[in-house]
């Protein structure tokens, strides 16, 4: 029988900074919504990635709040931790910070929430390794992810008509 493998959040917990430059914003400065998407995107695949050591597809992003204006010239940095782990999903919680690197200001400026799905070699589901709670907020964040599993697996079902 396979051993069951267990991993941590601690294990893939990830952080990436990029500076804001003119590509990545409109004429007035402010910041495409769909640049710190992209960032987002990019993050929980390296979590994912980190977490099962297979190739993964973004299936959903969700809960994305953007709470204060970032501008070009600010330091945008990612943090992002595994939240749920299901047979090959992965859920992971991004938190976004803007740093104004003049004013030395750093502004938390919103979070969201991103499913991946580790695929094999041919694009189909195939399983990652269990997540090992080892803290309280580890247990609250799980159980938190399983309810938004159980609630996107209802919304699925209902859009397959099934
Ligand atoms: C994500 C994908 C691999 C799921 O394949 P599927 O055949 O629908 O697989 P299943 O219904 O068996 O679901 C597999 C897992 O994905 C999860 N899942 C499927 N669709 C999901 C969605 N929209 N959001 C979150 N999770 C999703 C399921 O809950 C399941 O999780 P589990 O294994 O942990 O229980 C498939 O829909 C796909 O390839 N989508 C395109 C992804 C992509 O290319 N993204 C880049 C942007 S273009």
């Amino acid at each position: 029988m396979d051993k069951i493998i267990e991993k941590s959040p601690s294990e893939s917990y990830s952080e990436i900074s990029r500076l804001m430059l003119p590509p990545d914003a409109n004429p007035m400065g402010n910041v495409f919504g769909g640049t710190i998407l992209k960032m987002i995107d990019e993050i929980g695949g390296i979590v994912a990635v980190r977490h099962c050591r297979k190739n993964v597809v973004t299936a959903s992003i969700e809960h994305m709040d953007f709470l204060y204006p970032v501008h070009i010239g600010n330091l945008v940095k990612l943090k992002a931790r595994l939240n749920f782990v299901g047979r090959s999903s992965m859920e992971v919680g991004v938190e976004v910070y803007a740093e104004d690197l003049l004013k030395d200001e750093i502004h938390f400026t919103g979070r969201a929430i991103i499913t991946l799905v580790a695929i094999d070699e041919n694009g189909k589901p195939t399983d990652v390794p269990r997540l090992k709670l080892e803290t309280e907020e580890d247990k609250k964040l799980f159980e938190e992810g399983y309810q938004r599993y159980l609630a996107r697996k209802k919304r699925l079902n209902s859009n397959n008509g099934t």
